[in-house]
């Protein structure tokens, strides 16, 4: 069985006092949970001091960016290994919001998820469809060509550490959720698609995240869905008491499986 995730992505929320705050009452309260891979992802300046409120528990850390290139007069960028250096293991990569305001491509996508790789960092990448395209059928076209896009030229070897999100942009931020059934339309997709480009084990094994407003009251239902892996969530984990819940739901219900 897939080891589920609980991930959140804090966007650009917390200064470096509110990331101390939120981490230490996270940590707090999930000690004792140990069949869920929980990841904190704050912005890049909160990261070595979470890391250090961090290490020697159970709470992973990820980054929410990162530049492909190893080092370089390139102002305003991080590399994979400086994330190293601060104690990330994951790092998401092509979120929607980075696709609609910063320019992220699917070759871009496929040039960070190399770098990321390359520097022992598990890359979470991210796809999904607009409203528009859902409303005119296109949303299997739409992810199954990112997802392609994302891991052309790579082999099941290098992928090892490759975690995907699905993450319909007209679910992010919105309140508006999809259905269990939505989600596990397209990651069954997801994962059929990993199954015909590597095999049916590199299938079985990766983790595929929902996200999209996800929150305590709707994780249930969504984590119950056989293809959804855990979540990726923003709002609802900027607040100790939002993470730790969806932790404890998703480690209860992975215990009853
Ligand atoms: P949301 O964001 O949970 O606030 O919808 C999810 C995400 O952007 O990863």
């Amino acid at each position: 069985m897939r080891r589920p995730i609980i991930a959140g992505n804090w966007k650009m929320y917390k200064d470096i006092n509110e990331a101390r705050e939120l981490v230490a009452a996270i940590k707090r309260d999930v000690f004792e949970i140990d069949n869920v891979e929980m990841v904190v992802i704050p912005p890049f300046v909160d990261l070595a001091e979470v890391d250090e409120i961090t290490t020697g528990s159970n709470i992973s850390l990820g980054a929410q960016n990162c530049y492909w290139e190893k080092e370089g007069a390139f102002t305003g960028e991080i590399s994979p290994a400086m994330l190293k250096s601060v104690g990330c293991k994951y790092v998401v990569v092509g979120h929607s919001e980075r696709r609609k305001y910063f320019g992220e491509t699917d070759e871009t996508v496929n040039l960070k998820i190399k770098a990321v790789i390359e520097a022992g960092l598990s890359p979470i990448a991210c796809v999904g469809e607009t409203l528009e395209e859902r409303e005119k059928g296109e949303t299997l076209e739409v992810v199954k060509r990112q997802v392609k896009g994302a891991l052309k030229g790579f082999s099941a070897d290098f992928l090892k550490k490759l975690v995907i999100a699905y993450e319909p942009v007209w679910a992010i931020g919105t309140g508006r959720t999809a259905t269990p059934d939505q989600a596990q339309e397209v990651h069954a997709m997801i994962r059929g698609l990993l199954k015909e480009l590597y095999s049916a084990n590199f299938a079985e094994e990766k983790c595929v995240l929902y996200g999209g407003s996800v929150k305590p009251d709707n994780i249930e239902s969504l984590m119950r869905a056989k293809d959804i892996d855990g979540g990726l969530i923003g709002g609802a984990s900027l607040k100790a008491d939002g993470y730790v819940s969806m932790a404890k739901i998703t480690s209860v219900l992975y215990s009853s499986l």
